[in-house]
């Protein structure tokens, strides 16, 4: 599998492809998600406005695998870092590295800014995103109704 990590240039293009991918990504997790394609569309609109260098697409052949977020002027608690906003990889292709290839470009775009850490969301019944992130040494730090607070610091 050779899977390429580049940052979306342009967003219009491959709106719907990534709409289609966004809801293939969260079926069975509705929970944590939007719906109704017409949110979803809104919601990669605000993501490419907040991280328009930094929407990093995972592409095997051209076609796209998964993407991930990274903003690097996110506030929380008072406090400005680095926020991965979101991240997906289809089903087909999961715990074969290409969610790791993703962190691992954000933590790099997060360095190269100078930020010292990284914090996200993930829903407190995600146990596959909690592990994966667990695994790649982020740490539960607090929680919010359905929502757990995770973060990282950077070296
Ligand atoms: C979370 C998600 C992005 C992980 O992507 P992935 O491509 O399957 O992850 P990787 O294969 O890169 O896994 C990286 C490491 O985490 C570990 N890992 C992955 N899933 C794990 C799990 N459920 N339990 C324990 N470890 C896990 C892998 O073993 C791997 O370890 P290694 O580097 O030692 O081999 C993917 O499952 C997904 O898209 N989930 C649905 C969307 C979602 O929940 N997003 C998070 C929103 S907050």
């Amino acid at each position: 599998m050779v899977v390429e990590i580049v940052p979306l240039e342009e967003l219009e293009p491959w709106e719907q492809v990534l709409v289609d991918l966004y809801l293939q990504c969260y079926r069975g997790m509705e929970e944590y998600a939007y719906e109704r394609p017409r949110d979803v569309l809104h919601y990669m609109r605000w993501l490419f406005k907040r991280a328009p260098s930094s929407f990093f697409l995972a592409l095997e052949g051209g076609k796209p695998l998964g993407f991930l977020v990274a903003d690097d002027h996110w506030e929380e608690g008072g406090k400005l870092g680095g926020e991965i906003h979101e991240i997906v990889v289809v089903p087909k292709d999961r715990t074969q590295g290409v969610g790791k290839a993703l962190v691992q470009m954000a933590l790099d775009y997060f360095r190269e800014k100078g930020l010292k850490g990284v914090g996200l969301w993930v829903g407190k019944r995600n146990e596959r995103a909690k592990a994966f992130y667990t695994h790649l040494g982020f740490r539960e730090k607090g929680s919010q109704g359905k929502w757990i607070r995770m973060e990282c610091a950077l070296d």
